[in-house]
């Protein structure tokens, strides 16, 4: 099908079946295009809850969809693509927590939204990266459990102060860990009068040498304060960005930081997606009724 006629028959679907299409900030541009909300994770978790649509169609990764339907238990949300993972929320396993939860009893556990269902049940309260320093700053205890990316976990660290550990030691995210010192140095020398804006699940060492630390809603959010910036994140965000700020200069610190998860999801997927009411996301009750603690804690915190 062309592509005109997808985006209608979509919007026509969309119209039929009550539904509302959400949208992660690395969503390829045309599904950026037709979503009716795009966000970062917060954003996303925040907006499922107040939606009144019956079906929520949702752009983004697996982890993020079971959010959506953690936190509306009576709606359909649907998944367009079982490919849509996230291989940093895939590295922890409840284990992992159980090991750590032995060395240290009373440290509470702080999970990473980018993490599956099961071991959410585990948290004592979830976050994101826009929220990560806040909410752990917020928790009575100097010693905190962390998972799943170690490069979040050592920000928070750094910027509370707390006790933060790791589980498991070597959880990252494979897009965020291509960036190096060198693109940092490349960045500064091909763009000397650019600020760098990174997000945390990147290396300390490129942390360290940036101008802002931030989830990419954040990204958008503090954009207006320069005319010009090289991002640090998955090469997405620089639509996402230039779309929403035409008269501010975005440069991608690398054009091949590609989340294979996220683009899984075509438009031809949303379309068959909301035609045959595929893929549904199931969340066994007793893991969503503990899950959904720790993330209503979140959202209560933040
Ligand atoms: P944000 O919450 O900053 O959008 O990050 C989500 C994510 O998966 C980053 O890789
Ligand atoms: Fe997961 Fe990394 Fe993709 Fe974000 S960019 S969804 S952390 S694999």
């Amino acid at each position: 099908m062309k592509m005109e006629r997808l985006v209608e028959e979509i919007l026509r679907l969309k119209g039929e079946r009550n539904a509302i299409i959400m949208a992660h900030n690395y969503q390829l541009p045309e599904v950026q295009d037709i979503a009716d909300f795009l966000g970062d994770s917060l954003e996303l978790a925040r907006k499922a809850v107040k939606t009144d649509a019956d079906v929520i169609v949702f752009a983004g990764v697996d982890f993020m969809a079971e959010t959506a339907k953690i936190l509306n238990p009576g709606k359909t949300v649907l998944l367009p693509s079982r490919r849509a993972t996230c291989a940093m929320a895939n590295m922890l396993k409840v284990e992992h927590i159980l090991e750590a939860k032995e060395q240290y009893p009373d440290a509470p556990v702080v999970l990473y939204v980018n993490t599956t269902a099961e071991t959410k049940a585990y948290a004592d309260v979830t976050v994101t990266s826009a929220n990560a320093v806040k909410i752990v700053e917020k928790l009575d205890s100097d010693v905190v459990i962390f998972g799943p990316d170690k490069n979040l976990a050592s920000y928070v660290a750094r910027q509370t102060g707390k006790k933060v550990i790791p589980v498991p030691e070597y959880g990252h995210c494979y897009v965020h860990r291509k960036f190096t010192v060198e693109d940092v140095e490349r960045a500064r020398e091909l763009y000397p009068n650019a600020k760098l804006m990174v997000h945390p699940e990147c290396a300390p060492e490129v942390q360290e040498r940036a101008d802002i630390i931030v989830s990419t809603g954040g990204m958008i959010r503090r954009a207006p304060e320069h005319d010009e910036w090289v991002v640090f994140t998955e090469r997405e965000m620089v639509y996402r960005l230039q779309t929403l700020h035409p008269e501010i200069k975005f440069h991608p610190a690398k054009d091949d930081a590609t989340c294979i998860g996220m683009k899984a999801i075509t438009l031809n997927h949303i379309y068959e997606s909301l035609r045959d009411m595929k893929y549904a996301v199931e969340v066994p009750n007793e893991i969503a009724e503990k899950a959904r603690k720790a993330i209503e804690r979140m959202l209560e915190l933040s």
